[in-house]
């Protein structure tokens, strides 16, 4: 996700039909290799573990990891553990049963990128961190049905922030969804709280990035030393979906889908 204090003004590309088909094929990518991961969790593996899962898959497939480079960032993959809420560096950390990880994937097909996220249990896990991923799963799946033509992207934010609240929960406000294109982080910035009927106007070709971090305590957040990891400033556990989307006139439609 962006910084919500980016500064805006740039220019939406719409995409074209083709072009959102290229996106279709480097969002398949992202989604498989996230499945790779998914299928490598577990007690006794570190991140670094998990980052060469989606390295080689990525690489084999003949598409670019995204994240490397990105602004210096030195992995494939996203890993952030428990009270970490995005953008955590995969290293020697061993993952213990109980945990929860959101992982991070990007892949980069043909010039365009896809982008998601998804956060997995370790072995057993407490009900209460049961609940915060399935209130996150839940939330992105209600932001996706209510980013159609013609809607606000207000509408989206909403359908994010008043079900995630509505569970006892809380959104992150520093970091926000995206624009996703050629860039990973393209025009607008997708917020996941809001007011519903305002903002932009959501046409045909605008392909974003909807990515709820939400917070079992409160929303506030701060940046580790190491200048990446994004942390609860209360250290109660956060959970991160995401998906990239492209709005059509049939619907909306998950660019990053692994099937
Ligand atoms: N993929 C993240 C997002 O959802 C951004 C990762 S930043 C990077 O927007 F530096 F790790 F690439
Ligand atoms: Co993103
Ligand atoms: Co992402």
């Amino acid at each position: 996700m962006s910084s919500a204090r980016k500064s805006s003004g740039a220019s939406i590309e719409l995409k074209t039909m083709e072009e959102v088909e290229l996106m279709r094929q480097a969002g398949r990518i992202a989604a498989q290799a996230l499945k790779a991961v998914k299928e490598a969790v577990r007690p006794g593996v570190t991140t670094d573990d998990l980052d060469q899962v989606a390295h080689r898959f990525i690489r084999g497939r003949g598409a670019i990891p995204t994240f490397v480079g990105y602004r210096g960032y030195p992995k494939t993959i996203c890993t952030s553990i428990n009270e970490e809420v995005v953008h955590g560096i995969p290293g020697s950390r061993v993952l213990k049963e109980g945990d929860i990880i959101s992982v991070d994937v990007g892949a980069t097909w043909k010039g365009f990128v896809g982008d998601t996220a998804e956060t997995f249990p370790v072995g057993s896990i407490s009900s209460e961190s049961q609940k915060l991923v399935d209130v996150t799963r839940e939330s992105l799946a209600r932001a996706i049905i209510a980013a159609k033509v013609g809607a606000r992207l207000g509408d989206v934010s909403w359908a994010v922030q008043s079900y995630v609240e509505s569970q006892g929960f809380s959104v992150v406000r520093d970091f926000v969804g995206h624009g996703v294109g050629r860039q990973m982080h393209e025009e607008p910035a997708v917020p996941n709280f809001g007011e519903p009927g305002t903002g932009l106007r959501l046409s045909e070709g605008l392909v974003i990035a909807i990515e709820p971090m939400v917070n079992l305590g409160s929303h506030q957040v701060d940046v580790q030393p190491d200048g990446w990891t994004v942390v609860t400033s209360d250290g109660k556990r956060s959970a991160h979906f995401e998906h990239t989307v492209a709005v059509l006139s049939e619907g909306c439609r998950i660019l990053t889908d692994p099937s």
